[in-house]
């Protein structure tokens, strides 16, 4: 009888044992394929080591505990982003948007990487040997001792590297990999499962660091299944606005260091280049005080970083009014919105709400409802917040405001940028400043009393 083969979904990664048109697991349409990969069909696979199925007793493991061993790129915001530097034998996905700047970013990092004595291997899927030189003379890192390759095949990249031993393997990009073992194009579902699976496990059994690229789909998503998150170490997304030279290379997964946490760069003629003080850069557009622009105090990772808001509160010719933002999460707006005409009794029905983060910063914090809140009242009533003013602070349903996390960073960021004031929430504990004057609010209404007038 014929060996079943199997499916899976190529948005969750769920696996079934027949096709059907809609995913169980997560409900999406002609995400279902069959998978020709990894279990059907492939030559066995190595053994992984000896002490297959032994169990070690805690304890043990404990006398020989150390931090795993870093290396450093010497590029901060990339070691940072990381965790502290790069992890051996860690599998690290990078993805991004095509075009944004993943190619030039690794091959960057591969030169650093390979300065500081980390040995360094850069296989190109996408492009030739020569075009990656042309590129890496463009950045005037032609003298970097990097080893290039051009190569998709995985079977014969895994045995350069294994004859190569680098520390440190960039694959740019898993989409443009296949395995031979499996019979479908490069960039399906179970080529990208098989190529990933296939290099994070050589990663694990040859101390091998791997780091590869990904594209991502018109939904933001990394190209392929899910699961790929899963598999490895760490996942960072490399984000950007076209039209805007800031990229903000984002951990959203890590198991070496903080999620959340960001590195920023800006992309020049000659590559991209660190951004040591983000707040400064992402303020550095910012004019005059003017009606909804505010400056929120937030922090990413574990650093502070300012950036400025913008709300735009207009009539609306539409019956249904128009609510769009970019760089902050519509839901929230949505709730600040109804907290605002429920406690408030300040309404915005028939009005167009605008709201963007300057910059290109993309802010998911809860401490930035008061920022928001501010702007949209300055934008509606049309008055400027006083001048070198910070804001933050959680808004609750009942119009209470919060205290944030790591107040004294915030306040300390913004003190260093020139600001002279704060406006924070009341309550927690109580840090001053110097140089740094502070206005304690304790609800939304209160807020809106001492700064609108209302
Ligand atoms: P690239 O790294 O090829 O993007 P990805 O690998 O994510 O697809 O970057 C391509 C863009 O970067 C391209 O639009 C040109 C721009 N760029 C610069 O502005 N300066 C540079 O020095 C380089 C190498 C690229
Ligand atoms: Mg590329």
């Amino acid at each position: 009888m014929a060996k079943s083969s199997s499916f899976s979904c190529s948005a969750c990664g769920a696996s079934f044992s027949k096709w059907s048109g809609r995913c169980e697991g997560c409900g999406e349409w002609n995400t279902i394929t069959e998978d020709k990969g990894l279990s059907s069909g492939g030559p066995a696979k190595k053994s992984l080591g000896m002490r297959r199925g032994r169990t070690i007793p805690l304890t043990d493991l404990a006398t020989e505990e150390t931090p795993p061993p870093r290396s450093h790129s010497g590029v901060g915001e990339l070691d940072r982003v990381l965790g502290g530097g790069l992890v051996a034998a860690s599998a690290i996905l990078v993805g991004g948007d095509p075009g944004i700047g993943k190619s030039t970013l690794l091959l960057q990092a591969a030169a650093r990487f390979a300065e500081a004595g980390v040995k360094t291997v850069y296989v190109s899927g996408e492009e030739a040997s020569a075009q990656v030189r042309m590129r890496a003379q463009r950045l005037g890192l032609a003298q970097a001792p990097v080893k290039l390759a051009a190569e998709t095949n995985l079977r014969d990249i895994l045995t350069t590297l294994e004859a190569e031993r680098p520390q440190l393997a960039i694959i740019d990009s898993i989409q443009t990999m296949w395995a031979d073992h499996v019979d479908s194009a490069p960039g399906s579902v179970s080529q990208v499962r098989a190529a990933a699976h296939e290099l994070t496990t050589f990663a694990k059994s040859n101390g091998i660091s791997i780091i590869m690229v990904g594209h991502v789909t018109k939904e933001g998503q990394i190209a392929g299944p899910r699961v790929v998150e899963h598999m490895v170490d760490t996942v960072l997304y490399f984000e950007g606005e076209r039209g805007h030279q800031f990229r903000i290379l984002r951990a959203v997964k890590n198991r070496f260091g903080p999620a959340d946490e960001i590195g920023v760069f800006e992309m020049t003629g000659a590559g991209l280049s660190e951004v040591i003080n983000p707040s400064a850069l992402f303020l550095s557009e910012r004019g005059q005080p003017s009606p909804g622009s505010v400056v929120f105090a937030g922090i990413e990772g574990t650093r502070p970083v300012l950036v400025e808001l913008q709300a735009l509160v207009a009539p609306s010719p539409h019956s249904q009014p128009r609510r769009a933002v970019v760089g902050w999460d519509s839901s929230r707006l949505a709730m600040i919105l109804a907290v605002l005409e429920a406690r408030c009794g300040i309404p915005f029905a028939g009005l167009d709400v605008y709201l963007n983060v300057a910059g290109g910063m993309k802010i998911s914090e809860p401490a930035a409802d008061l920022a928001v809140a501010a702007a949209l009242l300055s934008a509606r009533e049309d008055t400027p917040l006083p001048a070198d003013t910070a804001i933050f602070g959680e808004i609750s349903l009942s119009g209470a405001l919060r205290p944030a996390p790591q107040t004294e960073n915030r306040l300390k960021e913004a003190q260093k940028l020139g600001f002279t004031s704060a406006i924070a929430p009341g309550g927690g504990k109580s840090v001053s400043v110097k140089g740094l004057s502070q206005r304690k609010v304790s609800d939304l209404t209160g807020f809106v009393g001492e700064f609108f007038g209302a």
